[in-house]
């Protein structure tokens, strides 16, 4: 893929963000949501990508758009799977929390895994652990396994796990271990990518969350020289059907970063809504003006770019349909 696609992708992220943000803190997620998704649906038709959507919003029966099958870009340049996100973190959004962000990875077609909209088991690591550990070890192992790499005691170890009740076993085993948790509210794209920061002071990210949102931390972590693997966890015959149907004939096999993300060049952008981990949220400002921040990045190279943008608002007509609707 060009290198001048990820700058232009990063302007799709930015502008899903500027739309999601005056509906921070109004305990509305649906209507966050669905701004973000107009402005990311809109600013696509801009990108020089014959793209299909591989992760979206839903199937096409459930979402008016950026439905999984849709075809966004121009329509013309590489043929490209799209995997998007528009609001990760409804929830922090409308209840004003951090680490809500705009996301968005894009790789040559038939790279992505159609990650069904269901669970999956996560381990995410940096780069200092990457191929050091394996999710088919249990829980202990893996953190004495981290330690042991990372030349730490236990309790020098800090993992990170979405706070659910589904979470309460592995909660108590890390506890029992001496290892600090840090505990997540809700968007484990942000949670998966936190080992991958030194800044953010996690080890291990842990646990179960969406699946759609582990193949976009698989494309972060491809870039950022990280490493996540996964399980699906179909709970019924139904989500089992999805799983072969989008072609995972063995729906509990394990699932290494290559699967989800495929072996060649992969995309990744995102930018943040609220403040976050590793970078701030959207800032109104002064004279019509709007701050982002935002991380791009590049498998191929890894270069990883964080760009603050300052943007005039009134020079964005698909804000501005999109601003209205907030009564
Ligand atoms: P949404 O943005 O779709 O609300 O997802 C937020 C999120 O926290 C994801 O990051 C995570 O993968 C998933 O929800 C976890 O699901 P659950 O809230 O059911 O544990």
């Amino acid at each position: 893929m060009e290198r001048e696609l990820a700058l232009e992708i990063v302007r799709v992220t930015e502008l899903a963000a500027l739309a999601a943000a005056p509906w921070m803190g109004r305990g509305d997620k649906h209507h966050a949501d669905e701004a973000a998704t107009n402005a990311m649906r809109g600013m696509l038709d801009s990108v020089s990508i014959r793209g299909t959507v591989v992760i979206g919003e839903g199937e096409m029966d459930e979402a008016p758009m950026l439905y999984i099958g849709e075809q966004v870009g121009s329509l013309q340049g590489p043929e490209v799977d799209v995997a998007v996100d528009p609001l990760e973190g409804t929830e922090l959004v409308a209840k004003g929390l951090n680490n809500a962000m705009a996301v968005i990875a894009v790789a040559p077609k038939g790279q992505l895994l159609h990650a069904p909209d269901m669970y999956m088991e996560k381990l995410a690591v940096g780069p200092a652990l990457a191929g050091k550990l394996s999710l088919q070890d249990p829980l202990r192992t893996t953190v004495e396994k981290a330690a042991l790499a990372l030349n730490k005691p236990l309790s020098d170890l800090t993992v990170m796990i979405l706070d659910r009740a589904r979470h309460e076993a592995e909660i108590r085993e890390l506890r029992e271990a001496g290892i600090r948790i840090k505990l997540l509210s809700d968007g484990d794209v942000a949670g998966a990518m936190a080992p991958a920061f030194p800044e953010a002071g996690i080890d291990l990210y842990v646990g179960s969350g969406g699946a759609p949102e582990g193949v976009l931390a698989a494309a972060a972590l491809k870039c950022l020289g990280g490493e996540i693997q996964g399980r699906l966890m179909p709970e019924n015959d139904e989500q089992e059907r999805r799983c072969i149907e989008m072609g995972l004939a063995d729906p509990r096999k394990l699932l290494r970063m290559n699967d989800m993300v495929g072996s060649g060049d992969v995309i990744f952008a995102a930018t943040g809504i609220t403040p976050g981990e590793f970078f701030g949220g959207v800032r109104l400002l002064e004279g019509q003006r709007a701050e982002t921040h935002s991380i791009v990045m590049r498998a191929e190279t890894r270069t990883i770019r964080f760009i603050r943008s300052l943007h005039y608002l009134p020079n964005k007509p698909l804000l501005a349909s999109i601003k209205s609707q907030i009564g």
